[in-house]
């Protein structure tokens, strides 16, 4: 006999095997060959009975299972499909079950299992993705920024964020940041003072940690001042960016939002910094409406700790564009501090200066002198001032070959090839302090630019 399709249709082979199959009803293979030609023949109910009856004489037939279980998906049965495939997927899971399973689910209605088994399997095999479970699991519209170096070449969904990659160290302090004494403070009475002197906060009721909100202008400390906390104090030190939180993935970046803080309360006392904060807003319209929102209340809920213990935690969140954010961050138990970090004054830059040019050579610097020449210059602006002056100094060297320390003069005049990047944000930031300014919350803002 002749079982092959070369020599005849699906029907006449499936006659063929019936008949086969009345002479020798215990062979399993040869039954099981029949169910196979009914599932390709769409003759799926029929299919069902011929793999049940196989897996009655042989219940670990894996094949037949799966078989069994694709019959079921074709006839929509899916619960009953599920209960196979989810036998199967415990075992080592092929790369066919991984899939049908997640189809499957997806199918049932089940969407967080059918992306994570998705997950786990394009974790196994990276270059085999399904377009039709793609289009369901990638937030459309998102683009995943792709800037990072040591990213492979596989842009599927990470693992979950390790504690490892979210911890970092600090060599700053205070003393290196120039300025900023209301931050200072801020930050002392809600971490620092509170780990020197545990029991006064005790007797007094007040809580450990909670949430501090800086906005201002790019470049005017915001980050700086978040790392010299961190090496401040003894306590971990996370610091994100909420570019490291959203994720393509539907689902996942609401996972990498409860990771930061989990991690967070594993590692008392600990500050947690937040960078681009806004983002979490603007970057709304990248994101499905829901899956924007999903991450918002993730955060929220995190934040009020209802389901957590957040004593002991330092929230610093930071953004250029405070009036991207939601209101409700700044309910109580939330951002309830919001502080305003404008570009230094001018003792501010004068210590700033001073810390930037710690280490470089100089030789009788005025401070006092270049920090009035650079009113409205951020940390940031001074910075680049130094730079200039340093590039000028070097080409000099290079010619003369004698190399001269920085003086007064180099910097004054560098200052003036360098313009101030904190004007356009004041203009921008004027007209939301005048026109939405409800809460008052950027009476600081319209202060400064009087
Ligand atoms: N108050 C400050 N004291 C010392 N350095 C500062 C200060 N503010 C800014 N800088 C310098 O300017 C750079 C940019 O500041 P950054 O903290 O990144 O600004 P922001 O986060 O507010 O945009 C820092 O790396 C730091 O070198
Ligand atoms: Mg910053």
């Amino acid at each position: 006999m002749c079982f092959s399709e070369q020599c005849m249709d699906l029907n006449d082979m499936i006659t063929n095997l019936r008949e086969a199959l009345e002479i020798t009803p215990d062979n399993d293979k040869l039954r099981a060959h029949l169910a196979q030609t009914l599932l390709t023949a769409g003759q799926n109910q029929e299919a069902t009975e011929q793999y049940k009856q196989v897996l009655r004489s042989s219940p670990r037939d894996a094949k037949s299972k799966l078989g069994l279980a694709k019959a079921f998906a074709a006839l929509k049965q899916w619960s009953a499909a599920i209960v196979i495939l989810e036998e199967l997927n415990q075992g080592t899971a092929e790369h066919e079950v991984m899939l049908l399973y997640s189809r499957t689910l997806l199918k049932e209605g089940s969407f967080g299992k059918a992306m994570d088994v998705y997950q786990q399997m394009l974790e196994r095999w990276p270059d085999r993705p399904d377009a039709e479970l793609d289009e369901h699991f990638r937030v459309s519209g998102f683009e995943p920024d792709n800037d990072d170096e040591d990213d492979d070449d596989f842009d599927g969904p990470p693992g979950d964020l390790r504690a490892s990659d979210l911890i970092v160290t600090s060599n700053v302090t205070f003393s290196d940041v120039g300025g900023m004494a209301s931050v200072k403070d801020e930050i002392g009475m809600k971490i620092i003072q509170p780990l020197l002197h545990p029991d006064l906060y005790k007797a007094y009721g007040k809580k450990i940690g909670g949430g501090i909100l800086l906005y201002g202008p790019p470049g005017c400390g915001k980050t700086h001042m978040a790392k010299a906390t961190a090496g401040e104090i003894k306590a971990t030190f996370i610091s994100v960016g909420i570019s490291d939180i959203l994720d393509a993935w539907l689902g996942k970046s609401e996972r990498n939002m409860h990771r930061v803080f989990e991690v967070a309360r594993q590692n008392k006392p600990c500050v947690v910094f937040i960078d681009e904060i806004d983002a979490l807003g603007a970057n709304r319209s990248h994101l499905r409406n829901s899956a924007g929102s999903h991450v918002i209340n993730q955060f929220l809920t995190e934040m009020d700790g209802i389901d957590a213990d957040n004593e002991g935690l330092l929230i610093i969140g930071a953004t250029n564009m405070p009036w991207h954010i939601d209101p409700a961050f700044r309910r109580p138990g939330r951002f309830d501090r919001t502080i305003f970090v404008p570009p230094p004054d001018v003792e501010g830059r004068e210590s700033i200066l001073g810390i930037m040019l710690k280490d470089k050579p100089t030789k009788d610097i005025d401070l006092h002198a270049i920090a009035r020449k650079t009113e409205h210059f951020s940390g940031a602006d001074l910075n680049a001032v130094i730079d200039i002056a340093i590039e000028a100094k070097l080409r000099e060297a290079m010619k003369t070959g004698i190399p001269e320390p920085l003086i007064s003069k180099d910097l004054v005049k560098a200052a003036g090839m360098h313009k101030a990047t904190t004007r356009e944000w004041f203009t921008t930031a004027r007209n939301y302090a005048l026109y939405a300014n409800e809460s008052g919350l950027y009476d600081d803002i319209l202060k400064y630019t009087k």
